[in-house]
């Protein structure tokens, strides 16, 4: 019986290749960020009003013009048909089915287009929710393409990944010699087009060149909104804002960049403060029950990602996985928000919190 994430991950455990199991589960250098991330939940308590008068509780979510049914979103993991044949186009259908965003990956192994298509087919009376994340490119000619690509295919925000100047270094993938994906399967949004025939794929480029300037640029290019993942240092909060950025995914890349950096849980609420409610952050990292999503909302969240549990869910049994593991969230954040006396997500305050005393758990 699966009932939690948790089971989720023994299942995909066993369905997945050891190596591709390593690829997700883990992170850069000795994991302490990996792990921080959900240790730092434990860290926190919910301390619930009582006798509120709430018989039912809205979880649905307005995001940068996007409708929501939870304000848990995809965030984006590449690469998802090496959990499952269908890869991208399971996770788009069961995210179209919940009512959640998804944020496709740059990296993902379906092109964005079909990607799109399949989140319509499956949810044909609403919009779709589909977000695009984006590595800067140095050429910036190619990022243009790319961006008109993911705009003209359907998506409606640009997540911008910007703690990557060098790729992260995981030592299970280099003690396993993970290095490139299998036969057959390519980063299809980095296929070049030539005369409408598909060309040869380029590779993602981490490049250390990267400057405000090129916001500036993205800013200018597009009038999509704009969110920046990987922002952790307050200052660059700050300044994110007066580039004119227009949301914040207060991530750590689930520790899978820099090893060390806090846990988003941990720097949210200065991160709130430095923002001082000019635009969103969501946050993700480490999310893995409804308290964890309530913890994220109440400290000033306005919703928060899932990197790993929608791999887990993918690998365990496809679409129907990934739909399980919204759905099981989903019902987690109703009974929290139940049990803490919230009939919204809006009755979500920084009251509700209580750090669990040093040494303690
Ligand atoms: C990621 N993540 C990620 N982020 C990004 O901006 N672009 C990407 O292509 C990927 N790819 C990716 C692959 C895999 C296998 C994982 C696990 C993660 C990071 C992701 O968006 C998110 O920040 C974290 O996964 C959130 O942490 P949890 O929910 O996995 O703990």
């Amino acid at each position: 019986m699966r009932l939690n994430i948790r089971d989720f991950e023994s299942s995909a455990r066993a369905a997945l290749d050891p190596v591709h199991y390593d690829y997700v589960a883990g992170g850069a250098r000795d994991e302490v960020t990996v792990r921080a991330n959900e240790a730092a939940f434990r860290q926190l308590s919910l301390l619930p009003r009582v006798l509120r008068g709430r018989e039912k509780r809205e979880l649905d979510v307005s995001l940068f013009g996007s409708r929501a049914s939870m304000p848990v979103l995809l965030s984006p993991t590449a690469f998802h048909r090496l959990a499952h044949p269908e890869g991208e186009l399971a996770t788009a259908r069961a995210a179209a089915a919940a009512g959640a965003i998804m944020v496709v990956s740059m990296a993902s192994t379906v092109a964005v287009e079909d990607v799109a298509a399949a989140a319509r087919r499956a949810a044909p009376d609403r919009p779709t929710a589909l977000w695009f994340q984006l590595y800067l490119q140095p050429d910036l000619d190619f990022t243009e393409a790319l961006v008109r690509r993911a705009t003209e295919a359907g998506c409606t925000a640009l997540v911008v990944t910007v703690d990557s100047p060098v790729l992260g270094l995981s030592e299970r993938n280099k003690r396993n010699g993970f290095t490139d994906l299998p036969e057959g399967m390519r980063c299809e949004n980095l296929r070049e087009l030539r005369g409408g025939e598909p060309g040869s794929v380029r590779q993602i480029v981490m490049s250390p060149e990267l400057s405000w300037e090129h916001v500036d640029w993205l800013r200018r290019l597009t009038s999509l909104p704009i969110l920046l993942k990987g922002v952790l240092h307050p200052e660059d909060a700050r300044l994110a804002v007066r580039h004119g950025v227009d949301g914040l995914l207060l991530s750590n890349h689930g520790g899978r960049q820099l090893d060390t950096v806090p846990a988003t849980i941990d720097l949210l609420p200065e991160m709130v403060d430095a923002v001082g409610g000019r635009v969103p952050i969501l946050l993700d990292g480490g999310i893995r029950r409804g308290t964890d999503i309530v913890m994220a909302l109440a400290l000033g969240a306005a919703a928060v990602g899932i990197g790993r549990p929608v791999v887990w869910g993918l690998a365990t049994d496809g679409e129907r996985g990934v739909r399980s593991v919204l759905e099981l969230l989903r019902q987690e954040l109703d009974h929290t928000l139940a049990l803490c006396g919230a009939g919204s997500l809006s009755e979500l305050t920084p009251d509700l919190i209580r750090q669990v005393p040093a040494g303690r758990r």
